[in-house]
């Protein structure tokens, strides 16, 4: 049989490549030099993997007429459009599943760079004195020096160094790089994420002196039980140890234990040290702790910790995964100042950079490896790579570059074998080397439910009612499964608006002791900044196949503005717990810090008076220890007088930090003192039938129809009940689940399209009855709806009343009405009320205030629209030149389109403000939930067609005159 070879075998080759150099340690050297080669680079692109010889490698080949990129990035996403497009699909390959080939289709960049020594380069000194590393290509590189043929790999997200030292010359060094956008590589790279090609991480040369360091590794650890540290550093080159601070200077190899500040992610401490060798000085940054598995959980520094965590794909809407410093580091201060205190690097290590802020600022890290082979579950994981044998020395050589290349940051606790690789051999002999390399720290992996290679039991997206069990011990499995902690690797899917339901999973966490936290899925929305759709998502580059918006799925929008998801997941596991105590007029406070007192916040104080604060005070607040209360007596509250009272407290930053000023606020509370006096009952007046009209006090109504005209000269249009939201990713779920789907079941019953028919228009001594019945086409069952308007003279109240009729099956979407304003004179709106966006689910940041708001900024942009931007508890409104208040509270939304067209959307591009602002004033909500990949809203969220009853006082708006 002839079989087709070609110059591009090692393509389809499942070896991790030839040439590379053992990994080793990631250090930045202080006195060794090196050339960064980023920046402007010829690229010649082809359909093939083997369209082109090797002849541009050569010294003296003409690259003038190639297109020019930047390196670091993505050619699919430079030079608009030219060099093809990016492409999404969740799990699904893009490619037949036919191991280890990849289509004859296979877009190759050839890159090229010319590229001098700097002046201080030291002289050659023969052999291997210089070293050319890759931190990132996607998915597989060869590589030419000088003509001369350096080697090939794969890994993407991992680093790769060739030694170069003997091909160096002076000037005009001519370095090429031809990048494949499949290869076997790529069956190993199946996240759920753009496939994108090419050098998207740094280029460098660096020199290697004779006597450099090498690879080391530092062993800082921590005893809690005698407060002392114990530092190692095992290195290939021998040398010293010195940290001035601690006055340790010691030999490399040598152990030395000494008092030490620990390190945490809520405590940084990190002490400045260099290993100095013959060759060369190399800064250290040492965190003294231990991690341990202990009691059936996971300890640092002796105490279990509880993680507050996030997934992060490394994602800029320009510039994919090719991520600058700042955006890194505006990653981990955002992160910060949103009380998250740990990330999993979902689904490969990160750029080495950001691991060094982690240290810094304090997260715990999750380290993932390159690994994730999901497509092959559509063939029940036949011929899955992590279970055959011919590719474990890949698996092997991409967890040796994750641990060697990140072992030295205290950040990393966890090492991550992968995601969604199935099960097997590979996983094993790769747990297996780590735990021997690195045995003071966990091994993570999600798809090990028995935990045979694994030191903690994860899981995704269950339940809350499983969480439970399991908490419970209840959940059975393997009896090393029910030793461990289970950790949730990823919950709260934040597609969309949501997640719901993460107030409710963090109270499981804190109090059952086996819960040691979650990771939201997931960071930022992997939005692509698009000319005319704003961002793009799966599609809409024309792609055979791709999972839609499911790309965007982040607490961050794609621009890293937070969306209410992430002001939602702060409030939650805020580490302050402030809630009213035991006794009138107190408030207990509780430090949900593992590590940290609180004498690093300050506590403000005030009462609010119909939503207006009364002056702030500062409360004096023990400095409390982690898991300490204590109960602390308020002022004494104003008396209202018939006003609503609260209570607030606010826990705010002594002093300015490094990631944020004093005064940033960590932990909040609202309480009420005294309730608001009911409304008025705004009665007396009889409605007064003349012509086709009917007036009732301030308000209009044709004659007819019952339905309102003007209320105190304002037009309002098309005031009715309504049931219908635009459905969120969250309402339509995702195919593959097995629970009811309500987005859908909605849309099928007709939810959408309810008519409204005229049943009676009513009028008796004091009030106007239009009676109706509302129901979708095809169905029996129907909302008998009763609107009462009474009326004082100077306010006109209705009364809506709803009994469903019929076989509701399902709960309705929200239950309120809906009228339009006139959007030439609505631009603005005041409320009292809750501020940011809330469901029933999602409201635990909700915060009672006076607000006011443009329309504009009362949208919250979802890269795909839906149903968005409700405010919760809502006591009154003012907008359009109408006062409109609640009995009981309502939910309020205003928009400059109809829900209609924010279903029909797309893309925000798609949404454009009519002459109508239109208005929800709504009795309830239909929770959110998590289900577009997790479970839908617990059923205390749920909104069930029953009888209900609301009221609403309109009059003019004072300011309006
Ligand atoms: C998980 C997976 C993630 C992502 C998420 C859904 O199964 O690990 O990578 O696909 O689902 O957004």
């Amino acid at each position: 049989m002839n079989s087709r070879t070609t110059a591009a075998d090692y393509v389809e080759d499942v070896s991790p490549g030839r040439g590379a150099l053992p990994p080793r340690a990631r250090y930045a050297s202080s006195d060794a030099v090196s050339l960064s080669l980023n920046g402007g680079w010829r690229l010649r692109l082809s359909a093939t993997a083997d369209a082109e010889d090797d002849s541009f490698a050569a010294p003296g080949y003409d690259a003038g007429d190639w297109a020019q990129v930047s390196v670091p990035g993505h050619w699919v996403l430079q030079g608009d459009g030219a060099f093809g497009a990016p492409a999404y699909t969740n799990h699904l390959y893009p490619f037949p599943v036919d191991p280890p080939y990849v289509p004859t289709e296979n877009p190759t960049g050839d890159h090229l760079r010319v590229f001098d020594l700097p002046e201080d380069w030291p002289a050659p000194a023969g052999g291997d004195d210089a070293v050319l590393r890759f931190d990132g290509v996607e998915s597989c590189a060869r590589v030419w020096l000088n003509g001369t043929d350096i080697g090939e790999f794969k890994g993407s997200r991992l680093p790769h160094e060739l030694a170069v030292g003997a091909l160096l010359k002076p000037a005009g060094n001519v370095l090429a790089v031809r990048v494949h956008q499949w290869s076997a590589g790529s069956y190993l790279e199946d996240q759920d994420q753009w496939w994108l090609p090419g050098i998207f991480r740094d280029v460098t040369l660096l020199h290697r002196p004779a006597g450099c360091a090498g690879d080391f590794f530092v062993h800082a650890s921590y005893d809690h039980v005698t407060g002392e540290g114990t530092l190692r550093v095992d290195s290939e080159a021998e040398g010293r140890v010195t940290v001035p601070e601690l006055g340790i200077d010691v030999a490399t190899g040598e152990p030395v234990t000494l008092p030490v500040v620990p390190w945490s992610a809520e405590t940084p401490r990190l002490y400045d040290g260099v290993l100095a060798t013959a060759g060369e000085r190399v800064p250290l940054r040492v965190g003294f702790r231990t991690v341990a598995l202990e009691d059936g959980l996971i300890k640092v520094n002796g105490k279990a910790v509880l993680f507050k965590g996030v997934n992060r794909h490394e994602w800029h809407p320009e510039r994919g995964r090719a991520l600058d410093a700042d955006t890194m580091r505006e990653d981990v201060l955002l992160m910060k100042r949103h009380n998250v205190n740990a990330v999993r690097t979902s689904h490969y290590p990160p750029h080495p950079a950001f691991l060094d802020l982690c240290d810094e600022y304090g997260l715990w890290v999750v380290d993932e490896c390159d690994l994730e082979t999901h497509g092959f579950v559509e063939q029940d994981w036949r011929d899955n790579p992590t279970d055959d044998e011919r590719w474990t020395p890949a698996l092997l050589d991409r967890a040796a570059r994750m641990v060697e290349r990140d072992k030295n940051h205290p950040s990393v606790v966890m090492w991550s074998l992968g995601n969604e690789a199935g099960t097997g051999r590979g996983l094993t002999a790769m747990a297996d080397w780590i735990h021997s390399r690195d045995p003071a720290r966990p091994v993570h992996y999600e798809g090990d439910h028995d935990c045979r290679d694994t030191d903690v039991y994860s899981r995704m997206y269950l339940p809350h009612t499983e969480v439970e069990r399991a908490a419970r011990g209840l959940d059975g499995g393997s009896l090393r499964r029910r030793q461990l902690p289970l950790i949730l690797c990823e919950y709260a899917h934040a597609m969309g608006n949501g997640p719901g339901g993460i107030a409710d999973y963090q109270a499981l966490f804190e109090r059952y002791d086996r819960l040691q936290g979650g990771f939201v899925w997931e960071w930022i929305d992997h939005g692509v900044r698009h000319p005319e759709l704003g961002y793009a998502y799966g599609g809409d580059f024309g792609e055979e196949l791709h999972d839609g918006n499911f790309v965007c799925d982040g607490l961050l929008f794609p621009d890293r503005t937070p969306s209410p998801g992430l002001t939602e997941y702060k409030k939650v596991i805020e580490p302050v717990r402030i809630e009213a105590g035991d006794a009138d007029g107190t408030v207990r406070l509780t430090n949900r810090y593992d590590f940290a007192d609180l004498s690093h916040l300050e506590f403000e104080f005030c009462h609010q008076v119909d939503g207006l604060p009364a002056g702030a005070h500062r409360l004096t607040v023990p400095p409390l220890a982690p898991g300490e209360s204590a109960e602390v007596k308020l002022p004494e509250a104003p008396d209202g007088g018939g006003a609503e009272v609260q209570w607030s407290v606010r826990a705010l930053l002594a002093e300015d930090g490094p990631w944020a000023g004093r005064g940033h606020e960590v932990a909040w509370a609202q309480g009420m003192v005294a309730r608001r006096a009911p409304l008025p009952a705004a009665t007396g007046v009889r409605p007064c039938v003349d012509g086709d009209r009917i007036t009732l006090g301030p308000a209009v109504f044709d004659a007819r129809t019952g339905v309102v005209r003007t209320i105190a000269g304002v037009g309002v249009r098309d005031l009715r009940l309504d049931v219908w939201r635009a459905t969120t990713d969250n309402d339509d779920g995702a195919p593959w689940q097995s629970d009811t789907r309500y987005g859908l079941l909605w849309r099928e019953l007709g939810l959408h399209r309810m008519r409204h028919r005229l049943v009676a228009v009513e009028t008796d001594d004091d009030a106007l009855v239009v009676r109706t019945r509302v129901a979708p086409a095809g169905r029996e069952m129907g909302l008998r709806t009763a609107y009462r308007w009474t009326s004082d003279g100077t306010h006109v109240r209705l009364t809506v009343s709803v009994v469903p009729e019929g076989d509701w099956q399902v709960p309705l979407p929200r239950l309120g009405v809906r009228f339009g304003l006139d959007a030439s004179s609505t631009d603005a709106v005041f409320w009292f009320g809750g501020g940011d966006e809330a469901y029933p689910d999602t409201r635990a940041a909700s915060r009672d205030l006076l607000w006011d708001a443009s329309i504009e900024d009362l949208q919250t942009p979802y890269v795909r629209p839906q149903e968005n931007g409700a405010r919760a508890d809502v006591r009154w409104a003012e907008l359009g030149g109408l006062r409109i208040e609640g009995e009981p509270e309502f939910w309020f939304t205003a928009r400059p389109w109809t829900t209609e067209r924010l279903d029909a959307a797309r893309h925000l591009t798609d949404l454009v403000p009519g002459d109508t602002v239109w208005v929800n004033l709504d009795h309830a909500q239909h929770g959110i939930g998590s289900q577009s990949c997790g479970p839908g809203p617990l059923p205390q969220y749920a909104l069930w067609a029953e009888p209900a009853e609301f009221s609403f006082v309109f009059s003019a708006q004072p300011s309006s005159g």
